[in-house]
């Protein structure tokens, strides 16, 4: 593969050709799947060749204004059709052949069990016809599809149903129409025989609109929390961003086979059923949550996507950056904010600042891309969303709101970039956003070095933040950014509350009238995706804990304890934990102001890969060791409290997701102790849910407890026919931590229902052993390393985007100590040398080694 195939920004050029209607036919067959495309095509540049994109297709026909082509009038490749269009209105008709039965890839038209479904984002249109693939091309679509009425009785695609139909044969027909112009990553049809949950939403301009959940044969009762999340979306798009649905129906179908969480095609959502089913016994508390989320996430880009949508792949961020922050505005308004958002920190800390320090680092808006799915990132996503949060808090909420409504009054039907957002953003608040633009461009996670100093004959305290922008990967150059930061200053008693705009490489800010040195709770809400070096005091981290405003600022305080002796102890392996901890987390455990849930995230430590991201030198053993050292003088001195806190969650008959979090963390703790197979051998009988269930299993596991295998068992027999709980079972499994780990991952690799052609069966096993089994994927013998690469060599044949995605521990070879490294390395190697190594793979592993 050649740098040949890299695409860069800079290379922009608006289409010669426009697309205006498209009108598609589809003849369903698991092998043979016919699809007619007519397309109206109008020429608006000088140019008279066309070139459309197709992979993977079977050419049969191509008619230009009625005269059908021959092989001399057009060029044909594995990715390309050229041919000329010499009028300026043209009618192009064009037929093709392809096989979703054998399209393991899922990309373009592929089968999810017995149905059969689309995935177009971003570049799959292209395995369905020849066509202009690319986001600034928008048309309106009319979908005829064709298939047997037995076996396919719901035929769906975008819009409203226009027509339908019996033919001869056992044939039947559906025709769709989709009224708004959209880009064909947008475009989707669902073929098959479903169960179908219905409802309706009258919207805020009296429209009403059909909601459908259609869902496998027998999960119906498993619908319904889908279907209140997508209500209570509609509801709060309405109500925060005035922004209502614009069509009669909305469909959401659950498939098995999916490369991602959801996709947000217009009027009709594919998802991964793993985001649609729940019920009490087999989802929990977090499952619930995550759906509620998706399903808001996928809704909201009706409008931050689909009526807006992007002019290129680069801009990616304009859709996804904006709708993560509106579905975790959503989350936190219908639940805890401050737990919301310390989740949401969690995962950018442990995963995204992790990329953005990687090989593969890259801004918001990407400058160059090989494999557009490699850029579905924690980065594009969670940081994008991080960059729209701190606009938020730079214009305060009216202005925000002001920002999105000019948004949409200038860009409604269009597709647009990031900078058009931006600078709606600025006019509607007269805000200068100039500096903060370079966050669109500028990769890296800004390191701020905080200094304080306190006049006690004057009383004055001044802040000194300083911004060190280190090189990345692909990026040398750096500049100072505009970083929102939120500072509480306790002192006496009260607290006071300001917003500093650090635009500068370094500045100071004087405050004044104090009678003592007042203690800083530094960045509130964590309002900017950075990181800090500010050397307070166990004392004062202890008081922020105990006194912050600012709940985030209060979880942080205690994540900076936890990682300040963590690495102490990855230093020193037998240095002494002192007491105060101890103390601290007793008094905050014992609190009244406290909910469970937030207890349960005070009582988390760090993450592996958070750890991990701030070591010079990551060696694995270390920073396991210290991990469990903590734990275990954490769990010894507070023993009593956590066991009177366990048994306070455990004992309401009004059990909720809040107790169920603290239950599971104390019990977490508890199975340290010797006797323990008796707590979790009740916690599990007792469980009343999936939550618990799986806590108990998690607790046994992770202490490999004797009682292990009987409850895994146990559990085995009970779910064997319910594919998401044993996706659980899988995971559960890669994070085994007995030394007979890699007999047993070859054993379960070969059982029947383990399959890489299934991404969800595939991530549960290989992803949580490679992302959540340090110990083992990280063994000093090499064999992780080793069986990650054996799995990736076979999904690089059946499923790229997969493969792709779960190479990404291998990729940050570099930081590790030298020994895991050249073994990290030569595992990268084998692989490079693959004969036919993906586009996907290719990119990430060329950005690795090179
Ligand atoms: N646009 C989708 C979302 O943000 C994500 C997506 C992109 C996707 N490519 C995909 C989903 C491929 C599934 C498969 O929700
Ligand atoms: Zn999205």
């Amino acid at each position: 593969m050649t740098q040949s195939t890299t695409r860069y920004l800079a290379d922009y050029q608006t289409p010669d050709f426009h697309i205006d209607t498209v009108n598609l036919c589809f003849n369903l067959d698991d092998t043979k799947t016919r699809v007619v495309n007519e397309m109206a095509i109008e020429k608006v540049s000088d140019q008279s060749n066309i070139t459309l994109n197709g992979e993977h297709l079977s050419l049969l026909s191509i008619k230009v204004n009625g005269t059908t082509l021959t092989k001399d009038d057009y060029q044909l490749s594995d990715t390309e059709l050229v041919f000329a269009l010499t009028q300026q209105h043209n009618t192009v008709v064009i037929e093709t052949q392809i096989d979703p039965l054998n399209n393991t890839a899922l990309e373009g038209l592929f089968k999810s069990g017995d149905a059969f479904c689309t995935q177009c984002e971003a570049e799959g249109f292209r395995r369905i016809t020849y066509y202009l693939d690319r986001p600034d091309v928008m048309a309106t679509f009319t979908t005829k599809v064709i298939a047997a009425k037995e076996s396919f009785p719901q035929l769906l695609s975008n819009g409203n149903k226009i027509d339908s139909g019996d033919l001869e044969n056992g044939q039947h027909f559906v025709t769709w129409q989709d009224p708004f112009p959209k880009p064909c990553y947008l475009f989707a049809l669902v073929a098959g025989d479903f169960d179908l949950l219905t409802d309706s939403f009258t919207t805020l301009e009296g429209r009403n609109v059909a909601l459908e959940i259609f869902v496998d044969k027998g999960n119906l009762s498993k619908a319904h929390h889908a279907m209140t999340s997508l209500k209570k979306s509609m509801k709060w798009d309405e109500e925060v961003f005035g922004l209502a649905y614009d069509l009669d129906i909305y469909m959401i179908v659950a498939v098995d086979f999916f490369n991602m969480g959801a996709m947000e095609n217009k009027g009709l959502n594919v998802f991964n059923s793993k985001y649609v089913l729940a019920d009490e016994a087999t989802a929990t508390d977090t499952d619930y949550f995550n759906i509620e989320a998706v399903i808001a996430h996928e809704y909201f880009h009706n409008w931050t996507g689909n009526r807006v949508t992007c002019r290129d792949w680069f801009q990616l961020s304009l859709k996804e950056g904006l709708t993560v922050f509106r579905d975790q505005q959503f989350s936190a308004d219908m639940h805890s904010a401050a737990v919301t958002r310390i989740q949401n920190v969690r995962v950018l800390r442990a995963h995204q600042f992790a990329e953005d320090a990687s090989p593969m680092a890259h801004p918001i808006r990407p400058e160059k891309v090989m494999e557009m799915n490699n850029f579905y990132t924690l980065t594009v996503y969670e940081k994008g969303s991080e960059v729209i949060r701190m606009m938020y808090t730079l214009l305060g909420k009216e202005n925000f709101r002001k920002g999105i409504d000019l948004y949409f009054e200038r860009f409604d039907g269009m597709a647009v970039t990031c900078d058009d957002f931006v600078n709606a953003m600025a006019d509607a608040s007269n805000k200068d956003l100039s500096i903060f633009k370079r966050w669109y461009s500028q990769s890296g996670t800004p390191l701020l070095l905080v200094n304080e100093s306190f006049d006690p004959t004057t009383g004055e305290y001044a802040l000194t933040v300083e911004q060190k922008n280190m090189p990345t990967a692909q990026q040398q150059e750096k500049h100072a950014l505009h970083i929102p930061i939120k500072v509480e200053l306790l002192a006496g008693g009260v607290s006071q509350e300001h917003l500093l705009e650090l635009t500068e490489a370094k500045q100071t800010w004087h405050f004044s009238m104090f009678d003592e040195k007042p203690v800083t709770a530094f960045l509130g809400d964590f309002s900017a995706p950075v990181k800090v070096n500010f050397d307070q005091s166990d004392e004062e981290l202890i008081t922020v804990m105990q006194n912050a405003q600012n709940t985030f600022c209060q979880w942080d305080a205690g994540q900076k304890l936890f990682m300040r002796y963590i690495e102490r102890l990855i230093d020193t392996p037998d240095y002494i934990l002192p007491n105060e901890l101890i103390a601290a987390f007793e008094v905050m455990l014992t609190s009244n102001d406290l909910d469970d849930a937030l207890k349960a995230e005070q009582l988390t430590l760090p993450s592996f890969g958070e750890i991990a991201d701030n070591q010079q030198i990551i060696d694995p053993e270390k920073i396991i060791h210290a991990l469990k050292t903590l734990k275990l003088f954490l769990a010894n001195g507070l023993s009593n409290v956590l066991s009177r806190c366990y048994q306070a969650c455990q004992q309401t008959n009004t059990r909720t997701p809040q107790t169920r979090a603290l239950a599971s963390a104390c019990l977490s703790y508890l199975v340290l102790d010797t006797n323990n197979e008796q707590l979790v051998q009740n916690h599990y009988d007792n469980g009343q849910n999936m939550t618990e269930n799986l806590a108990a299993l998690t607790a046994a596991i992770n202490q490999s407890l004797e009682n292990t295998d009987a409850l895994m068992k146990d559990f085995e027999d009970k779910w064997l026919d319910t594919t998401l709980v044993m996706d659980k079972w899988f995971s559960l499994q890669g994070m085994q931590q007995g030394d007979d780990i890699f007999a047993n991952l070859e054993a379960l690799t070969k059982r029947d229902d383990f399959s890489l052609n299934n991404p969800n069966r595939a991530r549960s096993l290989i992803g949580s052993f490679s992302m959540n089994n340090p110990k083992h994927f990280h063994c000093a013998t090499g064999r992780g390393y080793e069986f990650l690469t054996t799995q990736l060599i076979a999904l690089n044949t059946i499923n790229p985007q997969v493969a792709a995605r779960l190479i990404t521990p291998l990729l940050a070879f570099k930081q590790y100590e030298e020994k895991r490294k050249a073994m990290m390395q030569s595992q990268l190697v084998k692989l490079s040398n693959l004969d036919n190594l993906s586009k996907d793979l290719t990119e990430k592993i060329n950005a690795a080694l090179g």
